[in-house]
């Protein structure tokens, strides 16, 4: 993903549909929803990579869920906190997100979620907005869809009898 510089995109200046107007977020939710993040960032457990990362989901109902990630001695048992906050969200009942922030620190650059966590979001939908942060709440603006293009996702693949409910 081509790393732009930092943008303040809100509905105002989207010269979206009235439709696409609907999804979109005020200003204030996603500054709100990066104060989430940020603030889950905080209790990061990473003593081994030390690299800070906070999530927060915005469910259709309005509330919003936070995650961070959580290092293991055991590597590969690290959760991400993208994934951290989904797992979350599904234990609390919700399913359906308008919008996710995730911030971690990388000087002039945005985080971008590693590929088990796209799966992740997809899982939810393609078309919700992904919101990269940095602590001095820049961000750049980008839908799930996007971060991970052809993907394997239940909107296309049938797998004998799905379980909705
Ligand atoms: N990490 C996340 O939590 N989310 C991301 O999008 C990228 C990576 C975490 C995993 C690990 O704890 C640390 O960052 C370094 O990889």
């Amino acid at each position: 993903m081509a790393q732009s510089s930092p943008q303040q995109v809100g509905p105002s200046s989207s010269g979206a549909t009235l439709a696409e107007m609907d999804k979109l977020l005020t200003d204030e939710e996603v500054e709100r929803l990066i104060d989430a993040s940020l603030s889950a960032r905080l209790n990061a457990y990473c003593p081994y990579s030390k690299f800070q990362v906070g999530a927060a989901l915005l469910a259709k109902d309005g509330t919003i869920i936070r995650g961070c990630n959580v290092e293991n001695i055991s590597y590969g048992l690290t959760i991400c906190a993208e994934r951290t906050a989904v797992c979350r969200a599904v234990a609390e009942g919700q399913r359906k997100f308008r919008a996710i922030v995730i911030t971690a620190e990388m000087g002039s650059r945005f985080v971008g979620p590693c590929g088990a966590c796209r799966q992740t979001l997809v899982e939810f939908g393609l078309d919700w907005e992904v919101y990269l942060a940095t602590p001095d709440k820049r961000y750049m603006k980008t839908t799930v869809g996007k971060l991970i293009p052809d993907s394997f996702n239940p909107e296309w693949v049938t797998l004998g009898e799905r379980q909705e409910g």
